[in-house]
């Protein structure tokens, strides 16, 4: 995917890593100012993301530079440094989500792990490993292990990568549209264990966690330092960002962490449906 700019002052090495700063990765020089710069880089995670729906058969991009500005997701941008000016190659979004999670058991929890929710590689160059290649880089810089990610709606693609790359392919069934695997929680902790509760018959089964893909529903973040009463862990490449756990108010003195009551799960409303299936 080649752009009208030269790339390298835009994205630097091979890998770059956004945040919700959107910092270019180069310094401005010569003719090109910081400005500059930075129109280039939501330039290019626009586009990107509007290549990543098309693959995938959505009707809106899952990843935006404003989408980026307001959440606190991580992207990983893959580059062909080879080319004169520096080709994209794809991308890979990361970021926590709080989720509630069905257990084998049918007990639910609830989690903050992190997530998949965007992850696209130029038609002209899949299958040729590359995909592997920025995956396992996310893997090394945000110190997590393939069987801990909650992945957003995975399409077979995506399956397959993960089932002949990282051999996930046991499934533990979920409500909603977050996919996990065996070993999910194998090294969790007192969990907060409750009976899951089954839907009255005549009502369908609602999702309880917002999925990324979800998104027109999702309020958007408010900028450092507003955002930190909020509780989101950041790990990897946001560890500076990494706040205190704050304990619920109303929860009696002396309550373990993590067995606190959930919140209730969101109203439901019919129109935030409207995404495309794949
Ligand atoms: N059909 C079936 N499986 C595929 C395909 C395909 N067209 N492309 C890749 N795979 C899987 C297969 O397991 C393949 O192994 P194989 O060639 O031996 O069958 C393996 O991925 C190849 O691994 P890589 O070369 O490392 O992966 P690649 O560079 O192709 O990147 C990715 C994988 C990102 C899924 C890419 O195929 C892609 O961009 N697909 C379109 C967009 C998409 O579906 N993204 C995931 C959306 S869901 C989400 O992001 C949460």
């Amino acid at each position: 995917m080649e752009f009208p700019f030269d790339l390298a002052p835009v994205l630097g090495d091979r890998f770059c890593v956004v945040d919700q700063h959107l910092r270019p990765a180069g310094r401005p020089g010569g003719t090109v100012k910081r400005e500059e710069l930075e129109q280039q880089l939501r330039t290019v995670i626009d586009e990107l993301g509007k290549a990543s729906a098309k693959a995938q058969g959505l009707s809106t991009p899952v990843t935006s530079a404003a989408r980026m500005e307001s959440n606190r997701h991580v992207l990983y941008i893959l580059r062909d440094t080879r080319c004169p000016r520096g080709a994209v190659l794809g991308f890979l979004k990361v970021g926590y989500k709080k989720l509630f999670l069905l257990e084998r058991d049918g007990s639910h929890v609830e989690v903050e792990p992190l997530c998949v929710l965007d992850f696209y590689i130029h038609e002209s160059q899949q299958r040729r490993g590359l995909g592997r290649e920025l995956f396992r880089e996310m893997l090394q810089r945000e110190r997590v292990q393939p069987h801990k990610l909650a992945v957003d709606r995975p399409s077979e693609k995506l399956l397959g990568f993960l089932r002949k790359h990282f051999g996930l392919c046991d499934l533990i069934p979920q409500v909603n549209n977050f996919v996990i695997f065996e070993g999910f929680f194998s090294t969790r902790t007192a969990p907060a264990r409750r009976p899951f509760p089954r839907p009255r018959p005549e009502e369908p089964i609602k999702p309880y966690s917002l999925s990324e893909r979800h998104f027109l529903r999702e309020e958007p973040e408010p900028p450092w330092p507003f955002n930190l009463g909020r509780g989101s862990p950041v790990r990897g490449s946001l560890r500076p960002f990494l706040v205190r756990r704050e304990t619920p108010p109303g929860t009696p003195p002396g309550t373990p962490p993590g067995t606190e009551t959930p919140p209730e799960p969101p109203p439901r409303r019919a129109s935030s449906l409207g995404r495309v299936g794949r």
